[in-house]
């Protein structure tokens, strides 16, 4: 249809190759608001009369009601195809003035914005949900005691709570990150034509407000061709799969027999068409992929827009492939990391076992003697790790298994002064809990703090699901409005 001056039509193949129509149906909703408020501002500079307003708008909404009724067929693009069916059914015109004042190069970047926007709420609503759930959990779990991990080896003695909390940290600010983000999306590229503007007195800021946009993306070519905000968007998207693909490595992990610190629910795991004890993790598996594909996607994007001249090139169309997967696949992602956290067993005695069997409260003993027994630090370090390594030699006895004469042993060996009972005493009133409850320094696991953390990323997630809930509703309203000045035009009568 846009081929005035070529003497041949696209090929077949051509046109197959540069269409971008199968997934622009993901924009037609809002490839038509962006044309309704276009043609509202049009009518206002009187570049449309009422009638013939009214007769676009009507044909819009019929569209809107009946979308498979839109040919697409043939077509390079959604705008391509539904400027041909005004044409269609409404006459050359009317129809053919739709486009007056308006590029492809605005209209595109204008509806990947809005639905942007509309994507962006909703990953934040997804994360909210899941976070409010950790926290749900961390509540249920602050005396579920279990080793943590450096190095994969065990380190310390935690608490699953203390393990959920750290993740409803990390998910607040990859939230917060989408947050900040708002303000660079929410603004109208509409009306900065091909790349220079227009010789209408066309009212950007009016398609912006009908639009619910906050401001306008003013110099025309920053307007039409800067994709800079979809970088970002991917990229705090690839933030947050990093998060969820490393959750699940470790809810992997911890649902092996080896560990069996979780079970996951049986709606959860796939099995082997050989194997029949099998209960694999699949979508948590799946979760690590798709984290990759994410981060694919963000360096596909990036390659694409480095090096490109100033102002439009059809290699933008490609960035909406990697930049819609991505959205699609954190969306799902978040829901589907929720409902297998909401549904998992939490082994506690398995959780305690590991903590008993093995070594991690070493570094509680050795600060406890330089608490009790003033020791420098180092010395301390070297003596528990005597110990330990005494204990290992045994079969890899617990430490409350090494009698007097093995502890004095060590003692002499190291010249220190403290009496071997006392040391023993010290290694037999070992208590995990207790342990943990006098940590005392600040984030650590104990169950006090992390009661506070809870209660404050409680009152912090209130704070952002009322941000958020305001941020749709200023959509809402404009997407009313929008509606509401239609249904005002459409009391006059069509032509
Ligand atoms: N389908 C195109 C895209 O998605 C629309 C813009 C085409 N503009 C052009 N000058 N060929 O980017």
């Amino acid at each position: 249809m846009y081929r005035s001056r070529h003497k041949a039509d696209l090929d077949r193949n051509t046109l197959n190759f540069l269409s971008s129509i199968d997934i622009d149906n993901k924009i037609l909703y809002y490839d038509i608001l962006c044309t309704k408020a276009h043609v509202i501002m049009l009518s206002e500079i009187r570049l449309l009369n009422q009638g013939e307003l009214v007769s676009i708008i009507a044909e819009l909404d019929r569209v809107l009601r009946r979308p498979q009724n839109l040919v697409r067929d043939g077509f390079e693009d959604i705008h391509e195809a539904l400027e041909t069916h005004l044409i269609r059914k409404i006459g050359m015109d009317v129809g053919g003035k739709i486009q007056t004042g308006r590029s492809r190069n605005d209209q595109v970047i204008t509806d990947i914005r809005i639905k942007a926007r509309d994507d962006l709420i909703d990953i934040i609503f997804h994360v909210i949900n899941l976070v409010r759930l950790l926290l749900q959990k961390s509540q249920e779990n602050l005396n579920s005691i279990m080793p943590l991990y450096t190095h994969l080896q065990q380190a310390q003695i935690g608490n699953f709570a203390h393990y959920l909390i750290s993740y409803s940290e990390i998910l607040i600010r990859d939230m917060d990150r989408l947050f900040s983000l708002y303000d660079r999306i929410n603004e109208s590229p509409l009306g900065a034509g091909p790349i220079g503007g227009s010789l209408f007195p066309l009212n950007r800021r009016k398609t912006a407000r009908l639009l619910g946009f906050d401001n306008i993306v003013s110099n025309t070519i920053d307007a039409t061709s800067s994709r800079d905000f979809m970088i970002e968007f991917t990229s705090d998207i690839s933030s947050i799969m990093i998060t969820l693909s490393r959750i699940a490595e470790d809810l992997i992990i911890w649902s092996s027999q080896e560990f069996g610190f979780i079970e996951i629910n049986d709606k959860h795991a796939s099995t082997s068409s050989a194997m029949p004890q099998k209960k694999n993790p699949d979508p948590l598996e799946l979760m690590r992929s798709k984290a990759a594909i994410v981060i694919g996607n963000l360096a596909s994007i990036m390659t694409i827009l480095k090096s490109l001249p100033s102002g439009y090139s059809r290699d933008l169309q490609d960035i909406k492939i990697p930049f819609w997967n991505s959205i699609e696949i954190c969306s799902s992602s978040l829901v589907m990391m929720r409902d297998i956290i909401d549904s998992l067993e939490v082994k506690k005695e398995a959780m305690l076992k590991a903590s008993e069997i093995g070594y991690a409260v070493s570094l509680d003993i050795a600060e406890l003697l330089v608490l009790k027994h003033r020791l420098p630090f180092r010395t301390a370090h070297k003596l528990v790790g005597a110990l330990v390594s005494k204990s290992i030699g045994k079969d890899n006895a617990s430490l409350k298994l090494l009698n007097t004469s093995e502890v004095k042993e060590i003692l002499d060996k190291m010249k220190i002064k403290i009496t071997p009972d006392k040391l023993v005493g010290m290694l037999n009133e070992i208590n995990l809990e207790r342990s943990i409850a006098t940590r005392r320094s600040e984030g650590a696991p104990n169950p006090k703090q992390q009661i506070r953390y809870i209660k404050k990323y409680r009152n912090l997630l209130k704070k952002y699901l009322n941000n958020v809930k305001e941020m749709k509703n200023e959509i809402d309203t404009a997407k009313e409005n929008l509606t509401n000045a239609i249904s005002h035009i459409r009391k006059s009568k069509p032509i």
